[in-house]
């Protein structure tokens, strides 16, 4: 097991839509927008935010020890391996400075997307956790996670956060159970196919639709996958009661729901 903290996190996905918006005067509208475009513009320069990250609570490395050196040589080899495929795994040096690490994309992110979300998360992980021997981060496109013990093939129960759309449904009870069933119905499917990644749609009332999404880590068996997914999915209630979008995300599997498409191709 992984010694992560066990702190839950709540973040909130979505800013609450903002009545101030709609007072503004066009011009005070044209400079918000202008500055809106330079944050953007500096968010491509720079990168994107993480989601969210923990740093291992306990071991330390030394500067430019073994475990350090070890690390950048797995950091480097990740970025390479993993985005042809959208995941990769590796272990490298032995015993104490032993380092296993795994990089997953999202099963529709581009080879070049995936690419970027790894260099971008291995150099921020060693900027949020410079001298922990484990660390988790997690953005968009990406999930870079490495520690001192061997976790591949086990469930990480322990490293875990919500994030949620702060506005409710009109029809709490009738949509959580959506909800429930188009992710229950997607991690039957995910664990089937290699990617260990599924993707869909459900029809709701009034033309609208609920999109879904259910993703693993590829280290893990089709069962051990089905039972992440589902313990994500008893999650639901907790963290996106009634929300018209929420994600579990975790170190093995995250799922996702909203009612807007948000995926690249879609
Ligand atoms: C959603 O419901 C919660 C709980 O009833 C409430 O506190 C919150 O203000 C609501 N959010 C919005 C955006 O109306």
């Amino acid at each position: 097991m992984l010694r992560f903290s066990p702190y839950k996190c709540c973040i909130s996905l979505t800013m609450k839509p903002s009545p101030a918006l709609s007072k503004m005067s066009f011009s005070r509208f044209a400079s918000f927008l202008y500055l809106l475009s330079f944050v953007l513009l500096l968010q491509t320069v720079v990168g994107v935010d993480p989601l969210f990250h923990f740093c291992s609570s306990s071991e330390k490395f030394i500067d430019n020890g073994p475990y350090e050196t070890n690390l950048n040589k797995l950091m480097g080899y990740l970025y390479l391996a993993a985005p042809p495929t959208g995941s990769g795994k590796g272990s490298v040096g032995q015993n104490h400075d032993q380092v296993n690490g795994l990089a997953l994309c999202r099963g529709d992110v581009s080879n070049t997307d995936c690419k970027d979300c790894i260099t971008e998360a291995s150099t921020e992980i060693r900027k949020l956790c410079p001298d922990n021997k484990a660390a988790i981060v997690w953005y968009d496109h990406c999930l870079l996670k490495y520690s001192n013990m061997n976790f591949f093939g086990q469930v990480d129960y322990q490293n875990r956060f919500y994030m949620w759309n702060l506005n409710n449904v009109s029809y709490p009870t009738s949509f959580n159970q959506k909800t429930k069933e188009l992710l229950s119905h997607l991690a039957q499917q995910g664990f089937v196919n290699q990617k260990m990644y599924a993707v869909g749609e459900l029809e709701l009332e009034e033309s609208k639709k609920l999109y879904g999404l259910t993703q693993c880590t590829r280290d893990l068996s089709s069962s051990d996958c089905k039972k992440c997914l589902d313990d994500a999915i008893s999650e639901l209630p907790s963290c996106c009661d009634g929300k018209e979008g929420g994600r579990v995300v975790g170190g093995s599997c995250n799922i996702r729901y909203e009612i807007y498409p948000f995926l690249v191709n879609s």
